[in-house]
């Protein structure tokens, strides 16, 4: 069974939170913006459109969550496709072995083979373009007689990826990769896959990352910023306004971007890319060792997240 579907990166990604209010703080803070403000219910979306809800844990609507956070986590991810034969092409393949809700604005919803919520919708996000960088290389001045410009708070583009722990994790990747027509970018063979969408440009829109120790659940998400100095201005404010880092900044020798990450009341962390590569099927996967000294080049501040790596695992 294969299914090869035209899929344009992430559209939405849903929380079951406990603090509303602590949630609706740290996107705000984050960077994003509000559009929909109800009653245990908010939305804030990145510049292209893409969006965060939260809703209350124990909100029925939810997917089921899948790790120990169980009142604390990412419910799901919607990616984009191109147009409604992608959608029925999904439906079609995804309903031989699920149950896959439909919604009224034509979404389809179901859970991946882990447990996650997975939906697609026809594209919304729009195309974004972050204004021209002025850098000076020596002997390839772009500004002059200007100061570089110093950012007080972030306002991200767009959410480039979702990573997973994953204790399944060659079924977990043939599942998007094999049935559902993602394509491979990088990976730690046995222990990691950067998989992204047939149709998108991100390195990945997807991680799944078996830690070896049983771990199943999500790990955070990551937001593309438009130059080095809004990573910086923009986990500077994050900072300021007493967010704990996770880790960073620092730079991924994969994928290449720079990056900071933030410990996130709605679980998880959120991390902030900047210059992350851009592929398309010129670009050749690589199977990377799987050593720790891959996932940074150099960073400061804390840990991978160490507790969110080895916490007991409640299947969902
Ligand atoms: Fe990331």
């Amino acid at each position: 069974m294969s299914t090869i579907a035209n899929h344009t990166g992430i559209e939405k990604v849903t929380y079951g939170v406990t603090d509303l209010d602590q949630a609706k703080a740290f996107w705000t803070d984050f960077g994003l913006a509000p559009v929909e403000n109800a009653n245990g219910h908010a939305e804030f979306a990145a510049q292209n459109g893409a969006s965060v809800e939260i809703r209350q844990a124990d909100d029925p609507e939810l997917a089921p969550p899948v790790g120990a956070d169980v009142d604390a986590t990412a419910r799901e991810v919607v990616f984009g496709v191109e147009s409604q034969a992608d959608i029925d092409a999904l439906e079609a393949n995804l309903s031989a072995d699920r149950d896959v809700r439909k919604d009224a604005d034509g979404s389809i919803h179901t859970v991946d083979p882990v447990g996650f919520g997975l939906g697609f919708r026809v594209k919304q996000a729009k195309a974004v373009q972050a204004p021209e960088l002025e850098v000076n290389i020596p002997g390839r001045p772009m500004r002059v007689n200007r100061r570089a410009e110093q950012v007080a708070k972030a306002s991200p583009f767009e959410i480039s990826h979702i990573v997973y722990t994953t204790d399944d994790l060659e079924n977990h990747k043939e599942f998007y990769a094999d049935r559902l027509g993602f394509k491979l970018t990088d990976a730690y063979p046995g222990r990691g896959y950067f998989l992204r969408g047939s149709a998108a440009h991100n390195h990945h829109n997807l991680f799944l990352l078996d830690p070896g120790v049983g771990k199943r659940g999500f790990h955070h998400l990551a937001f593309e910023v438009g130059t080095i100095h809004e990573l910086f201005g923009g986990g500077n404010n994050m900072t300021r306004q007493g967010w704990d880092t996770m880790i960073g900044p620092g730079r991924h020798p994969i994928s290449s971007c720079y990056f900071w990450y933030f410990k996130n009341p709605c679980g998880g962390a959120a991390e902030y890319d900047f210059d992350s590569d851009v592929v398309d099927d010129g670009w050749e996967a690589h199977d990377w060792e799987s050593t720790p000294e891959n996932f940074a080049e150099w960073c400061l501040g804390e840990g991978m997240g160490e507790a969110l790596l080895h916490q007991t695992i409640q299947r969902g």
